[in-house]
């Protein structure tokens, strides 16, 4: 199949476009307090394979999902707003922002949604403001980086590859012992760094065999250990 050129310069040149016409305004299962800008069966991207999307030179869309591990932060979050009200929060690898949006509509305090595509952080802000909420953006890889400017860490599914786990496990483990509260949401992937972990809570996601092979996900969130 020839390159689809278009596609990638729309992502390029007007992402507010391609991230409008690659999605439909939904709620996730175990959030549906929260609208966002996701793919199903109705938007484009749902039938594209991998390997087209590298041939229109576009990463994968993990924005355009609500993976089971950001929606069981955003429960949480919703359900118990102490835990980030008045609070500076990190939301990083945000994807579609889903657990800020939901920091911010429990009464944060600021939420910076960091995610390294560039696509994310516009659909973060689209999604935002179909809430009613504002949520800072950044692409910069604050891997390694002090996060001494924030009281709370969320990061919703991040331990998907293996690389990435190994790259944020060291680093979060040493923010949550400089007193930072560092919440993980995680559908039980493999590169998990549990013995670094407490429990919190788990839920049952509603999930689609297109995306995760099986209807429901056991999605837990977990907490660094402090000491
Ligand atoms: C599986 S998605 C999860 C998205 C969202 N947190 C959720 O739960 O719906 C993983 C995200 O991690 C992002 N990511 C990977 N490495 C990153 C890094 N070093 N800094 C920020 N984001 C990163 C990807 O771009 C992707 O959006």
């Amino acid at each position: 199949m020839p390159p689809d050129v278009s596609a990638a310069r729309t992502a390029e040149t007007d992402p507010q476009a391609y991230v409008a016409g690659n999605s439909v305004l939904q709620t996730a299962p175990l959030v549906p307090e929260i609208t966002l800008h996701l793919a199903d069966e109705r938007a484009p991207l749902w039938n594209k394979t991998q390997r087209d999307l590298w041939d229109d030179g576009i990463v994968l869309p993990y924005w355009a999902f609500a993976w089971a591990g950001g929606q069981a932060l955003a429960r949480l979050l919703l359900d118990e707003p102490d835990r980030v009200r008045g609070k500076r929060v990190l939301d990083f690898a945000s994807g579609s922002a889903i657990s800020g949006i939901a920091a911010m509509m429990a009464g944060a305090a600021h939420v910076l949604a960091a995610d390294i595509d560039p696509l994310a952080a516009v659909a973060a802000q689209m999604n935002a403001e179909a809430n009613g909420v504002a949520v800072d953006t950044s692409t910069d890889d604050l891997v390694g980086t002090s996060l001494a400017d924030f009281d709370v860490i969320i990061a919703g599914d991040i331990c998907y590859e293996q690389s990435v786990a190994e790259r944020v496990r060291d680093w979060l483990g040493a923010e949550a012992r400089q007193g930072r509260d560092v919440l993980i949401g995680d559908p039980g992937r493999t590169f998990l760094p549990r013995k670094d972990l407490e429990p919190v809570i788990g839920y049952g996601v509603k999930s689609s065999r297109d995306l995760d092979d099986t209807d429901v996900r056991n999605a837990r969130v977990w907490r660094f250990s402090a000491g």
